[in-house]
């Protein structure tokens, strides 16, 4: 299917984003003070600039993995059929387990991911993901951080992609198409 041309609108600038990361670490630097069992599960690939970001505003020991979830494929829908696709490379039993993701929109991907983790016996398993499009839940799924609440739009950037593309954008934009369809 030919790609519609469409332009991308920012919505959230990179300088709002880099403020708004620099609460969450606070918080949750607050809920890992002390342990030195944290590891960070970021979801690929859309949480890449996201866990980057985060990361390092954590002046905390923490391990760094990664997870892939079978995703929309190059279409703007959810499969809502989630598969493991690439599996995490570390133990996690006992430890302290936190999931980066960039949009919970359906909450599919994850309830399933997190059911998935927890049959490996965490300690503690929470969730943190930049952005929750409430509006759009199918299943119930309530992230312990949410970045911004934004409503039901299509968005890019900031590691989020459209059909693989505008990963690479620095701020979160939101698509609109040009040819009236
Ligand atoms: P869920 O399983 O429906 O909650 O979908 C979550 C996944 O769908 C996210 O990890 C994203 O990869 C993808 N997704 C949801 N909304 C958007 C969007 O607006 N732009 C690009 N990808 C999205
Ligand atoms: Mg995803």
């Amino acid at each position: 299917m030919p790609q519609r041309p469409y332009v991308i609108d920012v919505m959230i600038s990179a300088k709002s984003i880099a403020a708004r990361i620099e609460a969450l670490a606070r918080e949750i630097h607050r809920e890992y003070a002390g342990t030195d069992k944290l590891v960070v599960v970021g979801l690929l690939r859309g949480s890449f600039v996201f866990i980057a970001d985060l990361v390092r505003e954590l002046d905390l020991p923490v391990e760094v993995d990664f997870l892939e979830a079978s995703s929309y494929g190059d279409g703007m829908e959810s499969s809502r059929e989630v598969r493991i696709l690439k599996d995490l490379r570390g133990q996690i039993e006992g430890r302290d387990v936190l999931v980066v993701e960039d949009i919970v929109d359906t909450g599919h991907t994850l309830a399933k991911v997190t059911e998935y983790l927890k049959t490996r016996k965490p300690a503690r398993l929470k969730t943190i993901a930049l952005l929750d499009k409430p509006s759009r839940r199918e299943v119930p799924f309530r992230a312990d951080w949410i970045g911004f609440e934004i409503p039901d739009e299509f968005v890019v950037g900031y590691g989020i992609d459209f059909a693989q593309r505008n990963r690479n954008l620095p701020h979160i934009g939101k698509v609109r198409f040009t040819d009236g369809a």
